[in-house]
């Protein structure tokens, strides 16, 4: 008899996409962060990040986001590129950092099917009162490590969902 070995493919991992503005400040974190929470919880996941604008494609995430980031022991690796349509069809979930970022993704949809896969960050807080991962770009370093809190946050909540949804 022959003996039927289980193997993982492509398919089987959940596929992640975390999206803002310009994917140099919010949505590279998430990625960075998440995909740390997922390994240490050994979760098959698949992680990207992107922008709803092109404004700073190929370059790497800003300079402030990436000290922050690695004071707290994340290490952001990831080059900036816009949110292309047939992302709809690459990821399983696609997390919007604010409520622009859900709107102008919306905008970009074709079937219910591509809009039912648009989550905002925030649906996965755990214990922060906020409704949204606030824009740091403009501010002070306080901006950057409120966006670390906030998505540290948003990362338990989402490896929870994740696991209750498999
Ligand atoms: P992000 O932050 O959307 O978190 O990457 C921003 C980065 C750049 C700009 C705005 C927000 N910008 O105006 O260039």
């Amino acid at each position: 008899m022959h003996k039927v070995i289980a193997m993982k493919t492509h398919s089987d991992k959940t596929r992640i996409l975390f999206v803002c503005l310009g994917n140099i400040c919010r949505s590279p974190s998430a990625e960075a962060i998440f995909k740390e929470y997922a390994n240490r919880n050994q979760l098959d996941v698949e992680v990207d990040s992107a922008g709803t604008s092109a404004w700073h494609q190929g370059e790497k995430a800003d300079h402030r986001m990436r000290q922050s980031a690695l004071k707290r022991g994340y290490n952001i690796t990831s080059l900036s590129r816009p949110f292309v349509r047939s992302d709809f069809e690459l990821f399983d979930l696609i997390v919007a950092m604010d409520d622009q970022n859900f709107h102008d993704l919306t905008a970009k949809t074709l079937t219910s099917e591509e809009q039912g896969k648009i989550k905002r960050m925030s649906d996965f807080f755990i214990k922060s009162n906020f409704d949204h991962i606030p824009d740091p770009y403009y501010g002070g370093a306080d901006g950057f490590n409120l966006v670390i809190d906030l998505l540290e946050d948003a990362s338990l909540g989402l490896i929870d969902y994740l696991k209750k949804n498999k």
